[in-house]
């Protein structure tokens, strides 16, 4: 330290030569200069990989086959020597000297917890463990990961640590990818990969064992699939069918809550190998982080000796390659010390990419590698000696209204005490090493203890529809982790009657099963479906994606040129039309201008470029997931008054009617409701109007409006109906 208290927090480190400490200090990081001057001398090569090389994964049957072929051949292949050569790195992980006591546990027990470190081993060695040693009967062992790019690259490498080639032995299987065949023995998969192999095999009978890992992230699917598996192993052993062996893996310490939760199951402690990591605070929370972490990572390459590379959080893509651009864009006109790679790491990044993270760097060059929470505890990156934390992530949601209703969207949250002890760890895995954080120890110390369970955050729709989707007897045997309240409960089987998912006893109908196949919001799910049947996908994919970002009009309230640039894109019919009108205008200067042309258009009409970017983006994969079930995305229509049923459809809730004293009151519950004053339909006297959210001021607050006829209710009512009997 420098003279400033520190506080010591023992995060383990049996085996490592240090005292296994954390050191914490509340010096200055960001707020110096980088000492990186710009010059005319040599400059440094930068290696950086453009994200638009997205390698196009085959799809026609023919080549799927062929691959499969492939595969089965290759199945019988084991490279021994690359087999060997990586045996000598596994068995130097902490996990390997209790490999023996784990499989007699599991051996012994149906369920068990295990608790380790991140780095330890768990995720790759534990399934091998249970390979080698015949647990599971010959059936298939499941590994579940929260997000994809984990599944992914921990296939690849066990695949290479057991010598066969990715796909025949060991294999991946996430949304819209799968690298297996009937052949593959174990199984890297997404959580919501599994919920849906739930719904075409409600006991999961190929599978020996599942193991839930990184459960302590408690996202809903693994909290659906924790329930579901309590029940399913009691239906096994009914069924004359193997045994369900279950491993819950968690790389923080609330292993109590799963082990009672799965009737007092024993707890597996894995000690990591952790080095001192010190801990720098800012003097000031960094205002412009991005900023901040420019200048930190000079800092720190211009200052410090390799090897050691840095890591560095962000909340996600777009931050990422933000600051990917200005990194290379600032060390083009510097002397730098080394030279420097970026690599990036988020979700939808294809394998071939991500996989470069783990590649080693050119000698004499530092890594640099921008990062989402993927890299907090599901992937560990060798040679990390310093990780810089921003401090934020984006955090699932279901952005609702308040009757339930809405679309799955990212914020951008402060992360908990939790996720920020996880980041600093990530810098002592080889050697002892060094955590800039972004914000003061205070901000630390006001930061929540963990992230509350997605559970809690969402609304039960989906998770509801979900359990009855794989089977009736599924959902009434169901246990929580954290139980709802009976009322939200409630309100999730109302919103899913009048969607027509379930029928008037509460079963789920052909219409339910159908929104329960697609990945997303029921409510977003019947207003996709309420599209293809009035063939207009292509608007309501659009305006789905514009209803899951904020708004793009930059709303300053005493800027002359706002009420401008909503007059210009105004709609009679409301805001949901004007939002397609500004959609379509940027369509069309995006397609025939240069990017400085777009700039301008954006700005001069006061709309937000970033926005519609990230809307753009939404959309992209709204219409992937389409086309995979067959709907025609290109269908469009002119009539407004179609698009507006559509959404109606879903949004049937979230209707108000104007009353004899000019106020609103929505037509479930009659509370009153005013119009938004950024609303288009402000002061236009529509007798009855759907809004997409209520926002609640000093008045509850109807924001995205549009008018539509009280008689359109009725058809839907009926659509809807016509469907659930
Ligand atoms: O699950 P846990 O965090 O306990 O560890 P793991 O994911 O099994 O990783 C164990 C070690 O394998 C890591 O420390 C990495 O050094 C290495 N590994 C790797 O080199 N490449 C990967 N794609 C995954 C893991
Ligand atoms: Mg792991």
């Amino acid at each position: 330290g420098d003279g400033n208290k520190e506080r010591e927090i023992v995060v383990g480190g049996s085996k490592s030569k240090s005292n296994g400490k954390v050191e914490r200090t509340a010096s200055s990081t960001s707020n110096g200069t980088t000492g990186v001057t710009p010059t005319n001398g040599q400059k440094k090569r930068i290696y950086f990989d453009p994200d638009d090389d997205q390698a196009q994964q085959s799809t026609d049957a023919a080549s799927q086959s062929q691959k499969a072929k492939a595969r089965r051949k290759a199945s019988k292949n084991v490279d021994f020597n690359l087999r060997n050569k990586m045996l000598e790195t596994r068995q130097q992980l902490p996990i390997w000297s209790g490999r023996d006591a784990l499989i007699q546990t599991i051996q012994a027990n149906n369920i068990v917890v295990v608790l380790g470190e991140t780095g330890s081993g768990k995720t790759t060695q534990l399934p091998q463990f249970l390979l080698e040693s015949g647990i599971g009967g010959g059936l298939k062992i499941a590994v579940t990961q929260p997000r994809r790019v984990a599944a992914i690259s921990l296939a690849n490498r066990v695949s290479q640590e057991t010598g066969t080639q990715l796909g025949s032995l060991v294999g991946y299987s996430v949304r819209f990818d799968d690298m297996s065949w009937k052949g593959t023995a174990l199984k890297y998969m997404t959580d919501g990969m599994l919920m849906r192999e739930l719904l075409s095999d409600q006991l999961l009978s190929q599978y020996g064992v599942i193991v839930i890992d990184e459960a302590h992230e408690r996202t809903l699917r693994t909290d659906l699939i924790l329930g579901t598996l309590k029940s399913i192993m009691q239906r096994r052993s009914n069924a004359s069918l193997p045994p369900l062996k279950v491993v819950v893996m968690s790389a923080t310490l609330d292993a109590e809550k799963f082990s009672t939760f799965f009737h007092s199951a024993p707890v597996l402690y894995v000690k990591g190998r952790q080095h001192p990591v010190r801990i720098l605070n800012a003097n000031e929370d960094v205002q412009d982080y991005m900023d901040g972490a420019l200048k930190t990572i000079f800092q720190i390459h211009q200052s410090q000796p390799l090897p050691g590379d840095i890591l560095v959080f962000l909340p996600g893509q777009e931050e990422i390659n933000s600051l990917g651009a200005s990194i290379s864009m600032f060390a083009d006109g510097a002397q730098l010390k080394h030279d420097i790679v970026i690599l990036k790491l988020y979700a939808s990044l294809s394998p071939q990419q991500q996989q470069k993270v783990f590649e080693a760097a050119p000698s004499n060059t530092r890594k640099i590698i921008l990062a989402t929470n993927v890299a907090e505890t599901s992937i560990t990156i060798a040679g990390v000696r310093h990780v810089i934390d921003s401090g934020l992530a984006r955090e699932r949601k279901f952005y609702t209204s308040n009757n339930g209703i809405g679309i799955d969207t990212l914020f951008v949250k402060p992360i908990s005490k939790s996720s920020a002890m996880q980041r600093a760890g990530r810098a002592g895995r080889e050697a002892a090493g060094v955590c800039y954080r972004l914000y003061t120890e205070n901000t630390f110390l006001k930061l929540s203890k963990t992230t509350p369970p997605e559970i809690e955050r969402t609304n039960l729709n989906f998770a509801i529809l979900q359990l009855k989707a794989i089977s009736e007897e599924t959902y009434q045997q169901f246990e929580w982790l954290d139980e709802p309240s009976t009322e939200a409960i409630q309100q999730a089987h109302i919103n899913l009657f009048g969607l027509g998912a379930l029928d008037t006893h509460g079963i789920i109908t052909d219409l339910g099963k159908k929104m329960a196949g697609m990945p997303l919001d029921p409510a977003i799910a019947r207003i996709l479906l309420s599209a293809q049947e009035r063939e207009c996908v292509s608007n309501i994919l659009s305006l789905c994606a514009l209803l899951s970002v904020d708004s793009p009009l930059f709303t300053s309230t005493n800027q002359d040129g706002d009420d401008a640039t909503r007059e210009r894109f105004a709609s009679r019919h409301g805001d949901h039309i004007g939002l397609l009108n500004i959609w379509a205008a940027y369509g069309e200067v995006a397609a025939g201008g240069a990017n400085a042309d777009v700039k301008e258009w954006c700005s001069s009409n006061k709309i937000s470029e970033r926005t519609l970017r990230r809307a753009k983006d939404i959309r992209a994969q709204l219409e992937h997931q389409c086309r995979r079930m067959g709907m025609d995305v290109s269908l469009s229509t002119q009539d407004e008054e179609i698009i507006l049923q559509c959404v109606l459809q879903g949004m049937f809730q979230n209707v108000a009617l104007r009353q004899g004293d000019g106020t609103y009151r929505q037509i479930v519950n009659h509370g009153a409701v005013k119009i938004h004053p950024t609303s288009s339909l402000l002061n236009r006297k529509a007798p009855c109007i759907m809004y997409h959210e209520l926002t609640l001021t000093t008045a509850t607050y109807a924001r995205t409006c549009s008018s539509i006829h009280p008689a359109w209710l009725r058809s839907v009512a009926f659509y809807n109906q016509r469907e659930s009997t």
